[in-house]
């Protein structure tokens, strides 16, 4: 497998619980509502493609490492109904449950460990897996972040129904270094287009989105 990316503090879960307690303050105090990691439009082009894959409304849908829960609100306006957002920070989930359940008090949102924690704490499988960032989070872990990745691949697996979805969109990976990473148990389905630059007549993506189903 390709080299592992440098070690950052944005693989440790200090981090987080540091930067959603700030988050949660600017919530309270001012009804900020937070980051969204890669920008509205990528978050946007995932939903839409979601929207167009021909999941009924009340399939069982779940955001990894939620953050704020930006995703799963604008799935709730599009009227899906069965949405579950995890993270493993709780000041995230704190955060996610402030912004979105005033307007969708059925959105759920749970403390949870995609890494470490048994997937039996989330009940039945997905129909939809999506994750924005959590999975290059992991690949930032100063300690293990090669058997932490790989153990992330055999949860989703696990926790995807056999017709189910994965998508996953990645600033820190290629969508070649996706394709291959996750080759043993998924195959693509469709990328989702990304604005490109060119550099030294290299033409690459600032950020990749990538569909899997299971092989
Ligand atoms: C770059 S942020 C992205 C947040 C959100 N998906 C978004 O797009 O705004 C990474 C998120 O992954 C969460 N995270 C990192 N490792 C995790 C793990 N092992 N289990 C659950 N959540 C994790 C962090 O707490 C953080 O909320």
């Amino acid at each position: 497998m390709e080299d592992e990316l440098n070690p950052s503090e944005l693989g440790t879960q200090s981090y987080w619980q540091e930067a959603y307690s700030k988050e949660l303050r600017n919530f309270e105090q001012h009804g900020d509502t937070g980051e969204v990691w890669f920008g509205e439009d990528s978050a946007l082009r995932v939903i839409e493609c979601i929207c167009n894959c021909g999941i009924e409304k009340n399939a069982p849908i779940i955001d990894l490492g939620c953050g704020n829960g930006y995703t799963l609100l604008e799935l709730a306006r599009e009227g899906f109904t069965n949405l579950l957002g995890v993270d493993y920070c709780t000041e995230a989930i704190d955060l996610a449950q402030k912004v979105c359940n005033a307007e969708f008090p059925s959105l759920r949102f749970q403390v949870f460990d995609i890494v470490n924690d048994d997937i039996s704490k989330l009940g039945s499988k997905f129909s939809v897996i999506h994750d924005k960032g959590t999975y290059d989070a992991i690949g930032l872990c100063p300690d293990n972040a090669k058997i932490n990745r790989l153990k992330y691949m055999d949860q989703v697996y696990s926790m995807l129904e056999d017709n189910g979805i994965f998508v996953i969109t990645s600033c820190n990976w290629t969508e070649e270094e996706l394709k291959k990473q996750f080759s043993e148990k998924f195959k693509v389905k469709q990328v989702i287009p990304s604005p490109q630059f060119k550099f030294g007549g290299k033409v690459g993506s600032v950020v990749s989105s990538v569909v899997f189903v299971k092989q």
